[in-house]
């Protein structure tokens, strides 16, 4: 059987580095090829938004359905205005707080954006990220990007280029090598194309901020539901098992070593030897050191460690993930959303 090449792995570091990667990305992006690079939530699947054939590779690459669409990441906002057929003033305030940033803005989709890119929907989704790698490689190439998650369909978001590597590795030429990511966890994707204006995906950007910033602008939906029942969904990877590990994953609150220990008991005996513990609060006395994690209390340096444990866990060959339940706070909204979704 023949053996899948390697994909070429370059580091970012030093500014020559930096240069040479670029160069590299821009060669392989203009030939209509899919290259993964960094960004400052998770490392992203790149191609030309402009040309259809280019992003339907993504979709192939990642084993993507179709009427799942990408997010276009754009430069500056009057790349970000090329994109779309309306910019309300609420996309105007959105991006005056937030861009760059961890925020997708979705809005009515122009003519020049393909529809391979918008899933076939009318809409599309916008993001200025504000890592120094992808705004330099889109300015260079002068065209928006289309980049979903460097990751498998429904599998856990990479944050580093060994994450990349390790699931996508066959099938891609170019992994940009940018070290672990900042933020740890995707945007906030928000529908501001109708009224009252949604959360479709909650990240470390909260509504509380959302509504701060597009005050009389606009009315926000506190449900972040994916549409009425019967239509169609607004966000079609809004829907079941999505960034998850291969492990199955719980959340649990407890108040002491002997109510973990009791809960723990009722483990399926299957599961039970390669049981991982992800904790924030207090260590369970006895556990053992290489099945646990204790992560940081604080929500951005939690997210931002989150899905390196995770995949620590598929490595270490865990069968359950047990997390400690996070607070119910706002800052805490969008790993909120991730852990229910790893869980379900
Ligand atoms: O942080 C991020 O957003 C990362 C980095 C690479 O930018 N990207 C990312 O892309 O997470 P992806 O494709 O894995 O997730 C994008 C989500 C999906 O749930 C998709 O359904 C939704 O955004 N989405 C994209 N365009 C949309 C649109 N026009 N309408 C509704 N939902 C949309
Ligand atoms: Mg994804």
């Amino acid at each position: 059987m023949a053996t899948e090449p390697e994909p070429e792995i370059l580091p970012i570091h030093t500014p020559e580095l930096f240069d040479r990667a670029l160069r590299r990305a821009v060669e392989l992006l203009r030939a209509g090829e899919v290259v993964a690079v960094p960004t400052e939530t998770v490392y992203g699947l790149a191609a030309n938004a402009l040309d259809a054939q280019a992003v339907q590779r993504i979709f192939h690459i990642k084993g993507r359905p179709a009427h799942n669409p990408v997010i276009v990441h754009v430069a500056d906002l009057a790349m970000a205005r090329r994109c779309v057929a309306a910019w309300p003033e609420a996309a105007e305030r959105l991006a005056a707080a937030f861009w760059p940033g961890p925020l997708t803005l979705v809005l009515p989709r122009a003519a020049t954006i393909p529809p391979v890119v918008t899933g076939g929907g009318p809409t599309v989704g916008v993001r200025w990220p504000s890592h120094p790698f992808i705004q330099a490689l889109i300015r260079q190439c002068g065209f928006p990007l289309a980049a979903p998650s460097a990751n498998p369909a429904s599998g856990l978001s990479p944050t580093t280029a060994a994450h990349v590597r390790k699931s996508l590795g066959g099938r891609i030429r170019l992994i940009v090598d940018g070290g672990p990511t900042q933020i740890g966890i995707e945007s906030t994707v928000v529908d501001i194309s109708s009224t009252p204006f949604r959360v479709l995906r909650p990240g470390m950007i909260h509504l509380e901020s959302l509504r701060a910033a597009t005050g009389p602008a606009g009315t926000w939906s506190s449900d972040s539901e994916p549409g009425p029942p019967g239509q169609p969904p607004r966000s079609p990877g809004l829907l079941g098992r999505h960034y998850a590990p291969r492990a199955r994953l719980v959340v649990w609150v407890w108040h002491d070593d002997a109510e973990l220990k009791a809960r723990l008991a009722q483990v399926p005996l299957d599961q039970a030897p390669a049981c991982h513990l992800i904790v924030y609060s207090r260590l369970p006395a006895g556990w053992p050191a290489e099945r646990v994690s204790v992560l940081p209390r604080d929500p951005a340096a939690f997210a931002r460690a989150l899905y390196a444990e995770l995949h620590r866990c598929d490595e270490a060959g865990a069968s359950l993930i047990v997390v400690e339940a996070v607070p119910e706070t706002a800052a805490w909204e969008g790993i909120r959303d991730r852990l229910r979704r790893a869980a379900s």
